[in-house]
């Protein structure tokens, strides 16, 4: 299959069945995240592995809105990032969160990127602390966000060629 059919394959599922990823289809999920370009090849980024269904619950209400898939995934990733070893730590996560979102399209597991970086929890809280404070790391490290990870429990509907707005591509003369 080629790259453009994975990119039209590609769509955020947060609903998902009750079934585990197959080992090797996670493998591959993980390498994509690690494969990511990083800027000066500094690689700030770790990959925190969620499965336990108790954090997972704990980690969907660690913003006010838009988490909520994750205590009904599969497992989650979460990027966590050092800002001491990259100032680049932003744009090194979410290469890699896309990285991996795609590499799940292309083995048809579902995936969602959730954002935590900028958010609150619905008590106001900073989304990033509440994480950090969930999976126990330190206070520096930063999280821009998270995979949830899983089985599509209904059809994903890939886009089609003719569903991309050329409009918003310019040429300079
Ligand atoms: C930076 C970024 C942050 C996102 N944050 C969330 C989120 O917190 N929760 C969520 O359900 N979807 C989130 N999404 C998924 C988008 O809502 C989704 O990509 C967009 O609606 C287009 O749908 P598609 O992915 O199916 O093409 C995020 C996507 C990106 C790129």
């Amino acid at each position: 299959m080629a790259l453009i059919d994975d990119l039209l394959k590609r769509r955020s599922v947060r609903r998902y069945k009750d079934e585990n990823i197959p080992k090797k289809d996670f493998e591959k999920i993980l390498q994509a995240g690690l494969l990511a370009p990083t800027s000066r090849n500094r690689k700030p980024c770790n990959f925190l592995i969620v499965e336990n269904k108790k954090t997972l619950e704990k980690l969907s209400k660690a913003k006010e809105s838009g988490a909520e898939m994750l205590a009904g995934c599969n497992k989650a990733i979460v990027v966590v990032a050092n800002p001491m070893i990259s100032d680049t730590w932003i744009e090194d996560s979410s290469i890699a969160l896309g990285y991996m979102h795609l590499m799940a399209a292309s083995l048809d597991i579902g995936s969602c990127w959730v954002q935590i970086h900028l958010r609150k929890t619905s008590d106001g809280e900073d989304s990033e602390n509440a994480v950090k404070e969930i999976i126990g790391v330190d206070d520096y490290y930063r999280i821009v966000g998270i995979l949830a990870l899983g089985i599509p429990k209904n059809e994903v509907k890939p886009y089609a060629l003719e569903d991309i707005d050329k409009s918003r591509i310019h040429f300079l003369v």
